[in-house]
């Protein structure tokens, strides 16, 4: 078993350090906020993450976990140092490496040699080169680090389930012996490891996450289409996913993509298909479609309500980008909130999990903590996020507390049917 330090911990880094030490590594998670570390050492998660309060706390009782601040303390007796800190998008949509850079400096003069800097952030093609130069700018003595890149493929959710039965493992490297030592942390996984240049290692991940939003813009369209010729895209999407080759994922139509990756991803790749003179038509279309697929959400609201917000009550279920996270990073929900509040309307959300952090998000948002108080008044009733439990609610209670039985259901949550048997107007997408 090997000794991991992982810097960050954030959603990656806390599931990265969490999942290792579960497989039997001795894992330091370093990071540089002084509460968070110290809430992490007492077990307290502070992500809704299914399964992860459980493994931090197996991690901190065999002691094969630990927090430490500062990503030097974290990197100093390390054979491999997982970098997982934020990306986050910057200006024109380039990715900000800065906390990559700040990280790579610091930890630089404390690195053992034959050491492994691994970059599991999201980072742009040439990271590992950057990351390398850093290193033997600030300390590390040259030829005797080595640095590979490590995508992840984890969905906020079921990070933990991503992380330990992955699809694949990617390992980017130009050095095979350190890619092969790399690849011996994930051996009691069963998936194929796939081991390549580290440029082709970091475009699997934009890849792979931009194509992922072009299925959801394509979708999107499709649905769209589907409106005007009285076809109903789920049946649509059932249909294609038969085939292999298409496969049934990611075809939901809904209000458009969200979420901390996608949106910055797609944003990221454009940006760097530009600084070498590319023009990535598809994936400009990508973007384009998903920021059209709001307005239309918010434009079907609008005519639910008689065709125009001003003065409109409008109740939202559902703030976070999906269902099953707290997150409410570039939530397709807050953003349709915010335009329904710019057009004149009174909006009273209810969120399972993130209700309250949105109040302080959206100004003019009223949050309440029950789904039929949500809808106390409400000229329309909007679904924004795909939260389970809201299938399963007393509709006749919910068309009660509403002034008029409309539902526009932004994520083809509920069932037309029962809910035009209860006398509501109800408005899916593409169906
Ligand atoms: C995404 C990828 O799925 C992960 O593989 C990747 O590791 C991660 O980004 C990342 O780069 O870190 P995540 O952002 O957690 O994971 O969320 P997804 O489940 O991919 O959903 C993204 C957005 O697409 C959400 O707003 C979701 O509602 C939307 N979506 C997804 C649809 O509108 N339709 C679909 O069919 C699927």
């Amino acid at each position: 078993m090997s000794s991991i330090a992982v810097i960050g911990g954030g959603y990656v880094g806390l599931t990265t350090a969490a999942c290792f030490a579960h497989l039997g590594h001795d894992v330091v998670c370093g990071d540089n906020d002084a509460e968070r570390v110290r809430s992490l050492s007492k077990g307290e998660v502070p992500v809704l993450e299914e399964g992860l309060p459980e493994l931090v706390a197996a991690g901190l009782a065999s002691r094969r976990l630990s927090f430490v601040l500062t990503a030097a303390a974290a990197a100093k007796t390390a054979e491999f140092v997982f970098l997982c800190v934020p990306t986050p998008q910057g200006e024109n949509g380039a990715a900000d490496l800065s906390i990559v850079e700040a990280v790579a400096r610091e930890i630089a003069p404390v690195l053992r040699p034959e050491s492994v800097v691994v970059n599991k952030s999201t980072v742009p093609i040439g990271s590992a080169d950057l990351v390398e130069r850093l290193l033997n700018e600030n300390g590390a003595v040259p030829g005797t680090i080595g640095v590979a890149s490590n995508p992840e493929f984890l969905r906020e959710g079921s990070a933990v389930r991503d992380f330990l039965e992955p699809h694949r493992v990617v390992i980017g490297c130009k050095d095979t012996e350190v890619a092969v030592r790399v690849s011996e942390l994930y051996r009691d996984l069963r998936a194929p490891i796939l081991v390549t240049d580290a440029a082709s290692a970091e475009m699997i991940k934009y890849a792979s996450n931009a194509f992922l939003a072009t299925k959801i813009s394509f979708i999107n369209q499709v649905a769209n289409l589907c409106e005007e010729v009285s076809a109903d895209v789920r049946e649509v999407a059932l249909g294609m996913g038969y085939d292999p080759r298409i496969g049934f994922e990611f075809l939901h139509a809904g209000p458009g993509y969200g979420g901390s990756c996608f949106p910055k991803d797609v944003q990221a790749l454009l940006y760097s298909a530009q600084t070498v003179g590319y023009d990535f038509q598809l994936l400009r279309s990508v973007h384009d479609v998903n920021q059209i697929q709001h307005d239309r959400m918010v434009e079907k609201i609008a005519n639910a309500a008689g065709g125009s917000l001003d003065g409109a009550t409008i109740a939202v279920w559902g703030l976070t980008f999906k269902a099953n996270t707290d997150d409410l990073r570039d939530s397709p929900a807050l953003a349709i909130a915010r335009r329904l509040i710019d057009g004149g309307a009174t909006v009273r959300a209810y969120d399972p999990a993130a209700g309250e952090r949105a109040a302080g998000l959206v100004p003019g948002l009223e949050v309440v903590s029950d789904p039929y108080e949500a809808c106390d008044g409400a000229d329309v009733l909007t679904v924004l996020t795909e939260w389970d439990e809201l299938r399963w609610l007393d509709f006749e209670r919910v068309g009660a507390a509403m002034r008029q039985r409309r539902i526009v259901d932004a994520r083809n949550l509920l069932d037309p049917a029962a809910m035009r048997q209860r006398s509501f107007a109800y408005e899916g997408v593409g169906r």
